[in-house]
């Protein structure tokens, strides 16, 4: 998909933050931009606003039957889906000592469950039509352990090997590929953040317009990348 001008692509947890700037840049890129959003309808509306008037989607993605509806909904009012962004997800912090069954769901459930059959919905889809792109928003968090996240880290994992197989299960026509961001605020801080800016080679913190540039690569290439994970961190993995 060298081109995205024109194309269907779906961006979930759009409303807000990283998602909200994916979807800004896919509008100014001229896609077509679902947006998906859960609870935030004012600030869903808004992005959809500022891309052009882009068609609102909502799904609670903890539910297959939702992400069902949610695909179904797609195929009625925009007729394909060229494109998936995995974006929507939870962050929560707990000694693992204290992590309870409902804590580790609610976060695998979105993080990785939701992602996972989100892939499959649009895969469908895509295959059928002959050609896709799909990009998982995964972490720094995936791919170092961070003692507090072990179940956050745990699902981001995932998402890093889920797109691998996926990336072999859908191949030729489709590809999946990732984007592990590091530090990115919208305005909140604590002292783990200024542990990570201080051992970051950048020297900085990232924002949600690199991220969008990364996701914007993968959705552009050709289909010779593919299960690839991108981290865009100023270097924070490396150390
Ligand atoms: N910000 C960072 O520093 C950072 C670092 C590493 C990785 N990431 C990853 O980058 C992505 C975006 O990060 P962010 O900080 O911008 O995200 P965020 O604000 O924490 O979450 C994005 C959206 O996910 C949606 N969401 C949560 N639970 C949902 C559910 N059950 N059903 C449907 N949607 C649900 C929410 O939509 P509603 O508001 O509409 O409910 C929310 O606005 C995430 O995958 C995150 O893990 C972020």
């Amino acid at each position: 998909m060298s081109e995205l001008a024109g194309k269907v692509i779906l961006v979930t947890g759009a409303a807000k933050r990283i998602g909200r700037e994916i979807a800004l840049r896919l509008a100014a890129e001229g896609a077509r931009v679902a947006i998906h959003y859960s609870t935030s309808e004012a600030d869903a509306a808004r992005t959809a606003a500022d891309c052009g008037g882009a068609p609102l989607f909502r799904a609670n993605l903890e539910s297959v039957p939702e992400i069902e509806r949610m695909f179904a909904e797609i195929d009625e009012r925009l007729g394909r889906i060229d494109g998936l962004v995995n974006n929507a997800a939870r962050f929560t912090r707990f000694d693992p000592l204290n992590v309870t069954e409902a804590d580790w769901d609610s976060i695998h459930d979105v993080n990785l469950k939701a992602v996972f059959f989100c892939c499959q919905q649009a895969a469908r889809r895509m295959k059928a039509q002959g050609d896709g792109r799909i990009v998982n928003i995964s972490s720094l968090g995936g791919l170092r352990p961070w003692a507090e996240h072990a179940h956050y880290c745990a699902s981001k994992a995932g998402v890093i090997m889920l797109t691998r197989a996926l990336a072999k299960a859908f191949a030729p026509q489709v590809t999946v590929n990732s984007v592990a961001p590091g530090v990115i605020p919208f305005g909140e801080w604590n002292d783990a953040m200024t542990a990570m800016l201080n051992a970051t080679p950048a020297g900085r913190v990232g924002t949600g317009a690199e991220i969008a540039d990364a996701v914007v690569y993968f959705l552009r290439a050709s289909n010779f990348v593919t299960g690839q994970t991108m981290a865009v961190d100023g270097g924070l993995s490396q150390r």
